[in-house]
């Protein structure tokens, strides 16, 4: 595994369309491996390939349930409207009151090509909605209803 390196905004890879993943092979693994290990070096909730700049549709979360990986995840269902702070590893220092809905539901496949779907609700919600964006190019400040001061809430 290897730590990689996180693109940050003005990149314009970061605002480039990600490719569908095709090959569910060792590269594939090796590549969400390093996801993963950088996602927690970073304390991140989650990081998408584009991130690292590779523009394939593979997200991996972190919510503090452990690991989850999808690869071309598309959102086929959402419910409700939460407002939270949120922030970017790609925008570090960097947050923002936005909305999200409070209910996503997500179709993906996993790491060796298998369907499947989820359903997350608040803090996964926004996980899910926002590392799918990463996939289409849109960063969370494109949308947002202020920048927040880090000092106006607890960030560890
Ligand atoms: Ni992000």
């Amino acid at each position: 595994m290897a730590i990689r390196n996180i693109l940050q905004v003005g990149d314009d890879l970061l605002r480039k369309q990600s490719k569908p993943v095709t090959s569910f092979d060792r590269k594939l693994w090796q590549l969400l491996d390093d996801i993963a290990e950088t996602l927690h070096k970073e304390e991140g909730a989650g990081l998408a390939a584009p991130q690292i700049g590779v523009l394939r549709r593979i997200v991996v979360i972190d919510v503090g349930d452990g690991i989850l990986e999808l690869m071309n995840p598309v959102v086929i269902r959402e419910k409700g409207i939460q407002q939270e702070v949120e922030g970017c590893l790609s925008l570090p220092g960097k947050y923002a009151l936005r909305k999200r809905p409070q209910v996503v539901e997500v179709k993906a496949m996993d790491r060796r090509g298998r369907e499947f779907r989820i359903t997350g609700k608040e803090l996964l919600a926004r996980a899910l909605s926002h590392e799918i964006d990463h996939l289409n190019g849109v960063l969370f400040i494109d949308n947002i209803i202020r920048m927040v001061d880090s000092s106006e809430f607890n960030k560890k």
